[in-house]
């Protein structure tokens, strides 16, 4: 596990963005797993910025998202299409053709990871795949008691992670259930960056420091990949020691 301690938000930030954009720079056709989630809206905002202003092109890239809700419908504020329509696919003026959603709406739904992992195969697999990390551990939608050799499947969602994911929404208008990657398919991605801030990812932090492999802390499993980023601010870190 390599570690980036920036000392600010901005600067863990623009890290992870630096790191994305070396990667495309250096092979253009590369196939990016995007996440979701508040502490990764800062990030597309400075890769939009980023890209407007310089010269990279995306046009042969290809992304995929992590992870979607299972039960809302589709363009529903809170699904996590949405959420990157917004946030990336249109300020860069994207096309849907170079995105790979987790297909939530496909019947049956019970096929529907394996149909996932065999977009992902057809695509050669994932270059560099983006996490964020939940409070408890979670990666993806991988919670706590999943098993590192779970692959994309339909999950059961996290009682904190339903309330801490509901943003103005009603606690029961959040779904209990999605499809994500699962962990055995995420470390097969090639290079893994994960970006935490805030004080509220401090615990989480500290146990994945601690820990190896354990299921009680999904993150804990990712310290095994041999190419595994993890960018932290100083309020993320402020648990462990570590020196800027
Ligand atoms: C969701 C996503 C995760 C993300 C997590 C953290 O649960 N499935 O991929 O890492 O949220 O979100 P936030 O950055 O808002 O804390």
């Amino acid at each position: 596990m390599r570690i980036i301690l920036s000392d600010t938000i901005e600067a863990a930030v623009k890290t992870t963005v630096k790191m994305v954009l070396e990667q495309i720079e250096s092979h253009p056709d590369s196939v990016i797993g995007l996440a979701t989630g508040r502490t990764m809206e800062p990030v597309y905002a400075q890769w939009v910025t980023e890209a407007k202003a310089g010269s990279l092109s995306f046009k042969q890239s290809f992304f995929f998202m992590l992870d979607e809700y299972l039960g809302l419908s589709e363009g529903h504020s809170l699904s996590f299409k949405s959420y990157i329509e917004r946030h990336f696919l249109i300020p860069l003026s994207l096309s849907p053709d170079q995105f790979a959603f987790p297909p939530v709406h496909h019947h049956p739904i019970d096929k529907a990871g394996d149909d996932y992992e065999k977009t992902l195969r057809h695509r050669g697999g994932i270059d560099l795949q983006l996490l964020g990390i939940g409070q408890n551990g979670h990666f993806g939608f991988n919670e706590p008691g999943s098993n590192k050799f779970c692959r994309t499947r339909i999950v059961q969602l996290a009682p904190e992670t339903r309330e801490a994911n509901r943003g103005s929404l009603n606690l029961a208008e959040v779904p209990h259930e999605a499809l994500s990657m699962g962990i055995e398919t995420i470390l097969e991605s090639k290079t893994l960056l994960m970006l935490a801030t805030g004080k509220s990812k401090a615990n989480a932090i500290k146990y994945l420091f601690n820990h190896h492999d354990d299921p009680a802390c999904p993150a804990t499993y990712l310290k095994s990949h041999p190419h595994f980023t993890l960018v932290l601010d100083p309020e993320a870190a402020s648990k462990i020691s570590l020196k800027i």
